[in-house]
């Protein structure tokens, strides 16, 4: 199928962009058709689902939004936009080394949600040592205008290597922790439903809220360096692993970019 936006076909300027930024817009990684499917996909299961119903699959519902972490074993669609391999190839193109999967999470913001998702960056959450390219790509299944609860970034701020996790849930806590952000540029991406923005994981960002009658659905796919070693920080993927600090996180549930091609037929 042909893409707006391969591998192939990404710029100098859009490299340079995500190089100088932290993230960039990509207009088309997957189809307008393939969004459709994928949203449909979600939305039949999502509505069954209960948080803390004992599945693998682990679905947090907040005013913020409903997530629903690793996705893909569970449903062969999300398998399938998971391991895309349009969208895998432009990751491993942006951030310059092998990459392989961390983790997925569907993101729904719900309709008249009234709720942000607060300035942060990713990479203070996660266990992860080893990881400086780690990178996350945010796929509109749906149109996210800004009145659907788009994402807005801070540009450089992906070179703020030493903060604290800043909670999802407070306005203040990232300009609280690093002051001379407060009056930094931000810029805010609408998407159409098939475009992605990616951002490096140290890239702040935020999400306005969902004041549409339609539910905002987002399928995130991020990515870590293949040498990513086990940090010891508590995470709901990892907890259940029993893993030895500075282990390297490679396995069945983190498989490279170079495999998902193969992993698309099967967990
Ligand atoms: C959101 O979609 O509301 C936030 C996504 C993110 O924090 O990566
Ligand atoms: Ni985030």
């Amino acid at each position: 199928m042909a893409y707006k936006t391969t591998p192939e076909t990404l710029s100098d300027a859009q490299r340079q962009f995500y190089r100088d930024n932290g993230f960039v817009h990509i207009p088309g990684i997957i189809s307008p058709e393939e969004a459709a499917e994928f949203h449909d996909a979600i939305q039949d299961f999502s509505e069954g689902v209960r948080p803390n119903e004992g599945r693998d699959l682990m679905v947090r519902d907040q005013p913020v939004f409903t997530q629903l972490v690793n996705f893909w074993p569970e449903n062969d669609a999300i398998r399938r936009l998971t391991f895309h391999p349009n969208v895998g190839a432009v990751a491993e193109e942006l951030a310059g080394v092998p990459l392989r999967l961390w983790h997925d999470h569907v993101l729904i913001k719900q309709p008249h949600n009234e709720t942000p998702t607060t300035f942060h960056q990713d990479q203070p959450f996660w266990p992860h040592d080893n990881s400086p390219q780690s990178i996350s790509a945010w796929i509109a299944l749906c149109d996210v205008p800004v009145e659907r609860g788009c994402m807005s970034f801070i540009p450089g701020s992906h070179r703020h290597t030493d903060l604290p996790a800043q909670s999802t849930r407070d306005a203040n806590i990232l300009f609280t922790a690093q002051p001379d952000l407060t009056w930094a540029t931000r810029i805010t991406v609408p998407l159409r439903a098939g475009d992605c923005t990616f951002h490096h994981s140290r890239c702040a960002h935020m999400a306005t809220p969902n004041n549409t009658d339609q539910p905002r659905v987002a399928h995130v796919v991020i990515f870590m360096d293949c040498t990513t070693t086990y940090s010891g920080k508590r995470h709901i993927v990892t907890d259940p692993l029993n893993l030895e600090i500075g282990a390297l996180l490679d396995g069945n549930l983190f498989p490279p970019v170079r495999d998902f091609a193969t992993r698309i037929k099967g967990s």
